[in-house]
């Protein structure tokens, strides 16, 4: 793990209350999918996790979505200024356990980490399926980055305004992808329905609060079937047969 300053390149709003936002440092970057950096915001106490979405030789991108006081203030920052990151931390997915084909099923900004695993999934021969929730359309991001990818993407949405209407298993049902492995990343209660509902192994990942975020504190710790763990450091990314729901 290590503390590094990154400046924002840009920040820009991509879909109803969601900013993109790139970064770049003094030097070579290394993180895996599922993987997350914890931002010191100025006046903050607490550091705020934010999922890797996609990392470039001296940065990386990362998608947000505004729901408090910190992510506010963060939608406001310009282009050029500093910004003190932890990372790479957790324990991210597990790409290589794929024997043939991966579904990968996002839910809201959920899709952000999963286009990392994609790219990964594909350098290593696999097929790759997504699927992806919304509410409705205007929250819709990340779709022409994967399609860019060449793979297929299947949208579901509450409203029935983009692809399938309803949850992301309706859409599964319809599109019927193959797959002998998943991955999810959303709301609970999207990836506990997912995990129930789908036979083959496959791992999510978890959010929790999050204070010291790389293992000291245990102030993120959830019973697992294997004891407990902590989100940051033995997760985010868990087997869906050790979460207990
Ligand atoms: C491993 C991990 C990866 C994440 N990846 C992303 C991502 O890629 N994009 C994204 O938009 N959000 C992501 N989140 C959620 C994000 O951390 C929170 O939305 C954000 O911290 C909210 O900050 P706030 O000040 O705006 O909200 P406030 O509610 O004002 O925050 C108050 C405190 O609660 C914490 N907090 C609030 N919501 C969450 C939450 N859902 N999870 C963890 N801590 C929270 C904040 O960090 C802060 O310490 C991730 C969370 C985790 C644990
Ligand atoms: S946040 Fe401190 S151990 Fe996870």
């Amino acid at each position: 793990m290590q503390k590094r300053i990154f400046h924002i390149e840009s920040n820009a709003a991509v879909a109803r209350d969601t900013f993109r936002m790139v970064l770049r440092t003094d030097g070579p970057v290394t993180v895996r999918s599922g993987q997350f950096v914890d931002i010191a915001l100025p006046g903050f106490y607490l550091r705020r996790p934010i999922s890797v979405s996609d990392v470039l030789p001296d940065g990386l991108i990362i998608y947000y979505k505004v729901v408090g006081e910190g992510t506010r203030v963060m939608a406001g920052y310009v282009p050029g200024t500093p910004l003190e990151l932890l990372l790479p931390l957790g324990s991210g997915f597990h790409p290589e356990k794929c024997r043939e084909d991966a579904l990968l099923v996002g839910g809201g900004l959920g899709a952000a980490p999963l286009y990392l695993l994609a790219k990964e999934l594909l350098a290593l021969g696999k097929g790759v399926s997504v699927v992806l929730g919304f509410n409705r359309a205007d929250e819709i991001c990340l779709a022409e980055e994967f399609r860019a990818l060449g793979v297929a993407v299947h949208f579901a949405t509450l409203d029935g305004s983009v692809g399938t209407r309803g949850f992301v298993t309706d859409a599964i049902a319809a599109a019927r992808p193959a797959f002998d492995r998943f991955y999810t990343c959303g709301p609970l209660p999207m990836m506990k329905a997912l995990c129930q509902a789908l036979d083959a192994p496959g791992e999510a990942s978890l959010e929790e609060r999050m204070g010291c975020g790389a293992g000291f504190c245990y102030g993120c710790s959830v019973r697992t079937a294997s004891g407990p763990k902590r989100v940051c450091a033995d997760g985010p990314v868990f087997d869906k047969e050790v979460i207990l729901w």
